[in-house]
């Protein structure tokens, strides 16, 4: 079965002033459909610039990608067009940026902007309008129109016809949040990446929101990629979960696994870090030491600096990602040979 999302091997590198930094230094992940998968890690480990990849959204330079595939339904999106790459945001890939102010025009109503995003969607597939193909502008605004509404009540906004006629400012956060939810979703994406869709938000506000995107993907039978902080977050929505570690997936699998059974000393370190242990509360905390510098990483495994466990293998070559068991990834060379003991 051709996976919805398949990240094999990627490499980019940032182009600066000060060198090339490797942000990503081959990472793998397959997403299918149905699945919800956490991307977690501390800050400036790569979470956001993977999300951009996958719609190839950085701009190059400074980015460059320098090895590996982005496969969306088995086409490699780093060998589209620009044409192609607008088709397939428009329509087959949703985004929540990080960046709120990338997210809504402060300037424009929220049916504008909805109605918009629609008719754009449309272009490349009619059918999300539901009005036969070669209807008249004014047919296909109304039917935007239509879609609009029926896109706000579908993520729970009260009212939603005359909320339309309103402004951003005038949504609460969590009000706001429902309507990016429902912004990405009005094409039928496929795919969708939320990129820290519900930090911004109080505890029951974002426990509505994630319930909220939980159900649409059901609904949708979509897959997703929910990229954060928290692991609250991921112990209530996802499926599996991804461990990021300086542009490196340390672990993979699916969440259970990863956050009861978690093999890779890195994973170990972040779940004990996390105060009384309550995996269902807890976010991300800083480990001791630092993330490495990018620029001049050290051949070896990213985490070595910081391990308990390292050994000299460890520090001249970097770690493959192996398998341990079904769709669970470990990229460390002592935890994989100590369960095959
Ligand atoms: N446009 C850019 N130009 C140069 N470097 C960048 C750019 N965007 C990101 N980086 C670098 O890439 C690395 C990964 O950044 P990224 O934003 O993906 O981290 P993150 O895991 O999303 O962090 P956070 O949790 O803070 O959002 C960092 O070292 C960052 O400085
Ligand atoms: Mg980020």
């Amino acid at each position: 079965m051709t996976a919805l999302l398949d990240i094999r091997n990627l490499h980019l590198s940032m182009h600066s002033f000060d060198g090339e930094a490797r942000v990503l230094a081959g990472i793998s992940l397959t997403v299918q459909r149905g699945e919800i998968w956490g991307l977690v890690g501390e800050t400036g480990c790569g979470k956001s610039v993977t999300g951009l990849s996958v719609s190839r959204l950085l701009r190059s330079p400074p980015a460059e990608y320098t090895q590996g595939q982005i496969l969306f339904e088995g086409t490699d999106v780093l060998t589209r067009t620009e044409a192609q790459m607008l088709t397939l945001r428009g329509r087959h890939i949703g985004m929540i940026f990080q960046d709120p102010t990338t997210n809504l025009n402060p300037s424009f109503r929220i049916g504008t902007q909805l109605i918009d995003v629609a008719l754009a969607a449309a272009r490349h597939d009619s059918a999300i309008l539901g009005v036969p193909t070669g209807a008249g502008r004014s047919a296909r605004r109304v039917a935007a129109r239509r879609l609009a509404v029926s896109m706000l009540e579908q993520v729970g906004i009260p009212d939603a016809e005359a909320r339309l006629d309103d402004y951003p400012h005038q949504f609460s956060g969590g009000m706001r949040q429902r309507v990016l939810v429902a912004m990405a979703l009005i094409g039928r994406p496929g795919l969708l990446i939320a990129d820290e869709p519900t930090t911004a938000l109080d505890v029951s506000v974002q426990a509505q929101i994630l319930a909220l995107l939980k159900s649409m993907v059901a609904a949708y039978d979509m897959g997703v990629v929910l990229i954060t902080h928290n692991l609250g977050v991921v112990s209530q929505v996802c499926t599996h979960v991804a461990v990021m570690y300086a542009g490196t997936i340390v672990e993979s699998g699916p969440r259970e696994t990863v956050l009861d059974q978690p093999l890779h000393p890195y994973t170990q370190a972040l779940l004990r870090a996390i105060p009384s242990r309550d995996v269902a509360r807890g976010a991300l905390q800083g480990l001791p030491g630092s993330v490495p510098d990018l620029i001049n990483a050290p051949p070896g495994c990213r985490f070595a600096p910081r391990c308990p466990l390292v050994r000299p293998e460890c520090l001249a070559a970097a770690p493959t990602s192996r398998q341990i068991a079904p769709q669970h990834h470990v990229a460390c060379p002592v935890v994989s040979e100590a369960r095959h003991a």
